[in-house]
């Protein structure tokens, strides 16, 4: 049967009844003339032949009634025309009704395979619809997910901002104050005791430190290097302070003037931050690349270190919840770009993160991270 199975109903139950009898009783009627307009050709030919054709078509066309009515039906219209006496029927008597009974048992028996190979085709329908919603609902829930990684990226860039605002009015105010007036007491006031001097010198020491590190948070936190100055002037502070903590750091940039959309500006920075927290905490080496570059349609970075390296397969196995998520953010990230992130890593040859991000063609400043 040349016609496709469509949706939600097998080929059988897609033919009306009236159809699949009607081709019973054409196809027999069509073997019966055949074999009527042939005889003169084909002597003393069995007019079963020709009829057990009529039965698979029937059986095929239209399942097991059908079926059995063409071999009914067969059955008869030999008896009528064929078996002598020709032109009536005869009842069971003589070699013919043998012939008979061997043509019904046949018709039954091809009318059982039609139908089982029905049943079968049925089935398989059936099971290629389940396999097809189990794909569709799959893929919705993968949206889904796609979406809320999304959206949670956003809220943690939104509380990071938060954050950033409370320890910069609140906390880190506060020490300042605390700092100017220990340094204007220790201006006026300087002990004359060389211990007390020294005690006063430590504790203005450790105040001034309280500030520094409260604004190295606040830069982590919420870089605002990034909101004024862009990713590359942002980047380059990242592989400064890594010179400052003793790191052979180098850093080639060829983003350009203009400025990326906030959106990348954000995802690719905090993968860069992410990649280089990964340096210092795995890596065990002070040699470090940080390449970040605009190229035909799309913004390419690598981070790549001369350390130990790791093997890839293991770490995705491991870890608890809330650990080992640097990685799977960084994939996140730069798929929800629609680019594609890479690690290269060999045990003894280091780690190479690369990720590729398409240039959106318009700048839409709206989205993730986004202000
Ligand atoms: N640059 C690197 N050098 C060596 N090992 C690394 C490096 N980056 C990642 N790894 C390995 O991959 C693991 C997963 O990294 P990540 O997802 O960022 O989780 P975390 O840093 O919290 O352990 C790390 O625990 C570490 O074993
Ligand atoms: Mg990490």
């Amino acid at each position: 049967m040349g016609m496709q199975a469509k949706k939600g109903a097998d080929s059988l139950s897609r033919r009306s009844l009236p159809l699949r009898y009607g081709v019973a009783v054409a196809s027999v009627a069509l073997a019966t003339g055949l074999k009527l307009l042939l005889d003169p050709l084909l002597l003393q030919q069995s007019p079963f032949l020709l009829l057990a054709g009529a039965v698979m078509v029937a059986a095929w066309f239209g399942g097991l009634g059908p079926g059995l009515v063409a071999t009914a039906l067969g059955a008869l219209s030999a008896d009528y025309f064929y078996l002598a006496p020709v032109g009536s029927f005869t009842g069971p008597v003589g070699a013919g009704f043998w012939l008979q009974v061997l043509f019904v048992l046949q018709g039954v028996l091809i009318t059982a395979l039609a139908q089982a190979l029905h049943l079968a085709r049925q089935r398989a329908e059936k099971s290629t619809l389940a396999v097809k919603r189990h794909q569709e609902e799959l893929a919705g829930r993968e949206r889904e997910l796609h979406d809320l990684v999304g959206r949670l990226i956003v809220a943690q860039e939104e509380e990071r901002r938060r954050v950033a605002y409370e320890v910069h009015d609140g906390f880190t105010q506060m020490a300042a104050a605390a700092y100017r007036r220990l340094a204007l007491f220790a201006e006026h006031r300087l002990p004359e005791a060389a211990q007390d001097r020294k005690e006063l010198e430590d504790a203005i020491a450790l105040v001034q430190r309280t500030v520094g590190e409260a604004r190295r948070i606040i830069a982590n936190l919420r870089p605002t290097t990034l909101d004024d100055f862009g990713l590359a002037t942002a980047v380059r502070m990242q592989v400064e302070e890594l010179r400052s903590e003793d790191f052979d750091a180098s850093y080639e940039e060829t983003l350009g003037k203009e400025r990326l959309p906030a959106t990348l500006e954000t995802s690719l920075f905090r993968v860069i931050q992410e990649a280089l927290a990964n340096v210092r905490k795995h890596a065990q080496t002070a040699r470090v690349h940080v390449a970040l570059g605009r190229y035909d349609g799309l913004v390419r970075l690598e981070v790549r270190d001369w350390g130990h390296g790791f093997d890839a397969a293991e770490v995705r196995r491991g870890g608890g919840p809330g650990e080992r998520v640097g990685v799977s953010s960084m994939r996140e990230r730069i798929a929800l770009l629609g680019g594609s992130l890479e690690i290269r890593s060999e045990p003894g040859t280091g780690t190479s993160v690369v990720a590729e991000v398409p240039l959106p063609v318009t700048t839409g400043e709206e989205g993730i991270g986004g202000k």
